[in-house]
């Protein structure tokens, strides 16, 4: 990261950042400082969902998140302002997603961004959206480096050494379709309303796990990846051959994939933890953390912590609402790299794919849909 010019020459050892959020479909800004003692603190954090927007094409269409975006980032952000009780006088920072993500809304933020940095001479920082939720831990449980991390979105299956500031391995990744993306496929196709996640959880609950055999992809093999395209066709595979399909066999269904999932998840969690504890057998207190909308499963949950429990680790994770996209984790990113000394030129370009760990080979099919992180 190269020094930005507006970067002042001394600066206060922490201050307020405002941190933005425009890689996907949310609008999103907030603002984040730390208290006397240097606990984290969200002043304000606002998020607007781009939903309906795109309901009716099935998927975020890009052009229009990015029109939407630049309608709604003025707005949001003068909220964000009102929410935490501060005038801009009073920011010591801007941060913007900066990739990966859409172009078009990546431009919208870290342009509106760049722009209030430059009007008031103020640092800017361009924060990779994944380091966001990696870093997210510590903006919630103020947990120490080094942690395991455990990112399932809609866009990203990853297990994460984060080692320190910028310091990140990945160590499995998916070689197909994202846990979160297989989940919505999965409701899509058994007819169930987007999203899909909390459709399938939903059906789930009154379904039987054990009436439909369904795979484990993976399941014991040594690389830590992930791969989850073959459950879904699995599941395709059983509702076409008992179609048409009564809402009982949806739930078993259902019941049958969310296990499938879960089970894998804790086949390579549990590996990742195993190597965890030989990398580092003497930490106080080990900790698995997750991020990402699929954390909120509690059949997943479950199961991790579980396998925590057996690897004598720490489960955190951290409320709904900062384990999807949001613009705190972004702000929190951006305050401990302004707080680090790293900034970066206004000329700092938006990238749309930008890999935390930039030493990971890519996999198969990994970035599919690198638009949703
Ligand atoms: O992190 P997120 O809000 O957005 C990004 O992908 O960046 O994650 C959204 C994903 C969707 O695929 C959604 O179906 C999934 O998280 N999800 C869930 C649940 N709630 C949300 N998956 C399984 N169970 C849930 N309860
Ligand atoms: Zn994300």
């Amino acid at each position: 990261m190269s020094a930005t010019p507006a970067q002042p020459a001394s600066r206060p050892p922490s201050g307020l950042v405002l941190g933005i959020e425009t890689s996907c479909d949310e609008t999103a800004a907030a603002v984040v400082g730390r208290d006397t003692a240097g606990a984290p603190r969200i002043l304000s954090n606002v998020v607007l969902s781009q939903i309906e927007e795109h309901a009716a094409f099935g998927g975020v269409v890009p052009e229009i998140a990015a029109r939407a975006h630049a309608e709604a980032i003025g707005g949001i952000l003068r909220v964000a302002l009102e929410e935490a009780g501060v005038s801009l006088g009073e920011i010591a920072a801007i941060a913007a997603t900066s990739g990966p993500g859409l172009v078009g809304g990546l431009i919208v933020g870290a342009t509106a961004g760049k722009a209030i940095a430059l009007s008031r001479g103020l640092p800017f920082v361009a924060v990779n959206h994944l380091e966001g939720h990696a870093l997210t831990p510590r903006l919630t449980d103020g947990l120490a480096y080094p942690y395991l991390l455990l990112l399932v979105s809609g866009g990203h299956t990853q297990i994460l050494l984060v080692s320190g500031l910028g310091r990140y391995e990945r160590w499995g990744t998916t070689i197909d379709d994202a846990l979160g993306e297989a989940f919505d496929k999965t409701a899509k196709l058994l007819e169930l309303p987007h999203p899909g996640g909390p459709s399938v959880e939903r059906m789930a609950a009154g379904g039987n796990p054990a009436r439909f055999p369904l795979p484990r992809p993976l399941r014991g093999e040594k690389r830590l990846d992930f791969s989850f395209s073959g459950l879904k066709t699995a599941v395709r595979q059983a509702a076409e051959a008992n179609a048409p399909l009564n809402e009982g066999d949806v739930a078993d269904l259902c019941a049958a994939f969310q296990r499938a999932s879960a089970e894998s998840v804790r086949d390579r969690v549990s590996l990742a933890l195993a190597r965890f504890r030989e990398r580092y057998p003497d930490l106080p207190d080990p900790a698995l953390a997750v991020a990402g909308g699929v954390a909120a499963n509690g059949e997943i949950r479950r199961a991790l912590g579980d396998v925590a429990g057996e690897h004598g680790v720490r489960l955190v994770s951290p409320p709904h609402a900062l384990c999807t996209d949001n613009a705190a984790m972004i702000a929190y990113a951006g305050l401990e790299r302004w707080e680090a000394g790293e900034t970066d030129a206004l000329s700092a370009p938006v990238r749309p794919r930008w890999p935390l760990d930039e030493t990971a080979v890519p996999l198969v099919g990994f970035g599919k849909r690198g638009a949703k992180a």
